[in-house]
């Protein structure tokens, strides 16, 4: 399969390329100088980008990062400059990110601040990578235990999602990129949520579903790149409740998907509570996150209620003490075709809802609501 998007993020253009294979070494370099980083687990389709077309890749030229959540820190950033500064990188190079969210959020943050910043292309290589994190030029890391505490808004100039690299790709990441995929189709429309659940079953629709996912989030970004307005924001459906339970059982004791995972089936509880979900709407989104086997059961097993209620209410959508969540709602009857300027936000099947009242969110904890 191959196609190809280009968006506009705030006049800054980024294209996303999805193919079955690694891009060509001279495709992500475009024969300039580059660095290109990567994580000790992606160094292998690093090298291979290279090898397959038969070209060098030169240690001086490669940055290689510790993997996961805990290498997302100023020391990786600090690597990466450092790295680049020794291979005589200039205003003209270009950085290349070869990895997940992690490489891909450092590689293009360091690509912002660099000499004031120099291009960024990204070859993305988990689930999340491809339908989140790769697109929409959000970049960062870690610091002072707060997550994505530093960034830029730096969308790279070229993405490329090669479908195969995930053939490597641990199941437990796998289980993390489905839940992204999952509140991606939840906002974009029953027939893509109908898609995704056939990802249960076989991979055939993979590409597709990876590429409908690139596209609603691009269109997105485009109405509203900074998250300045009502649609980016959108994209955080389930993130509250499901950060708040991340930190109440221990951040890396549950996964990021299965906590989404979670915070959606809540996100759905509190809608029928306040009216604005339906029942149906809400049964065939618990019926897809039953299929991918996510606990949604509350309270989840190990976590602290105190603690859960503690960050909710610090979480960054806080408003003069009024809490803003993201609610699924069902698609309006009329046609819904994405990239359409200034949509209100339910034409994207789901709204922000206000709430004063904390007290309703421990008894939505406490399973009084369940569904
Ligand atoms: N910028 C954004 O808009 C955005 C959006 C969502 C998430 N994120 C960020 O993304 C990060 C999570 O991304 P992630 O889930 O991709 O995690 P990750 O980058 O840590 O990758 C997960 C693990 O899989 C390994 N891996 C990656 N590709 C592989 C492959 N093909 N084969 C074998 N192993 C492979 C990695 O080394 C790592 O151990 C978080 O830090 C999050 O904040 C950013």
């Amino acid at each position: 399969m191959m196609c190809e998007y280009s968006f506009n993020f705030g006049n800054v253009k980024s294209s996303v390329c999805i193919t079955d294979d690694l891009p060509c070494a001279a495709d992500v370099t475009g024969n300039d100088n580059y660095l290109i980083v990567c994580d000790s687990n992606t160094e292998f389709i690093a090298r291979r980008i290279f090898d397959k077309s038969g070209q060098n890749l030169p240690q001086a030229n490669i940055c290689i990062l510790k993997p996961g959540e805990t290498g997302k820190n100023w020391d990786s950033a600090e690597a990466i400059l450092g790295k680049a500064s020794r291979a005589g990188l200039d205003r003209s190079s270009v950085f290349i990110g070869a990895g997940g969210g992690v490489v891909s959020d450092l590689t293009a943050f360091a690509a912002s601040v660099y000499m004031r910043g120099v291009r960024v292309r990204l070859v993305s290589t988990t689930l999340l990578g491809m339908v989140d994190a790769s697109v929409g030029g959000k970049t960062g890391f870690d610091l002072f235990g707060i997550k994505n505490l530093v960034g830029t808004f730096y969308p790279a100039e070229k993405v490329f999602i090669p479908v195969s690299s995930l053939d490597s790709l641990p199941k437990p990441e796998w289980k993390s990129g489905m839940a992204e995929l999952i509140k991606t189709a939840v906002l974009a429309g029953d027939d893509f949520l109908a898609m995704v659940k056939t990802l249960k079953t076989g991979t055939q629709n993979l590409g597709a579903a990876i590429a409908k996912a690139v596209e609603f989030k691009g269109r997105i970004v485009e109405e509203d790149p900074k998250e300045t307005g009502h649609a980016r924001i959108l994209l955080n459906l389930g993130h509250t409740f499901g950060h708040a339970l991340e930190s109440s059982v221990g951040f890396g004791k549950i996964s990021h998907g299965e906590a989404v995972a979670w915070g959606m089936a809540r996100s759905c509880e509190l809608g029928l509570l306040l009216g604005i979900t339906s029942k149906e709407r809400v049964a065939q989104i618990a019926d897809v996150l039953r299929v991918f086997e996510y606990n949604t059961k509350t309270p989840y097993p190990g976590m602290d209620i105190k603690k859960y209620m503690e960050a909710i209410v610090s979480d960054k959508k806080i408003k003069s003490k009024k809490l803003r969540f993201i609610i699924p709602t069902s698609f309006p009857t009329a046609g819904l075709t994405a990239g359409t300027a200034s949509r209100p936000a339910a034409a994207f099947g789901a709204q922000t809802a206000v709430l004063e009242d904390f007290s309703v969110l421990e008894r939505l904890i406490n399973g009084e609501y369940s569904v």
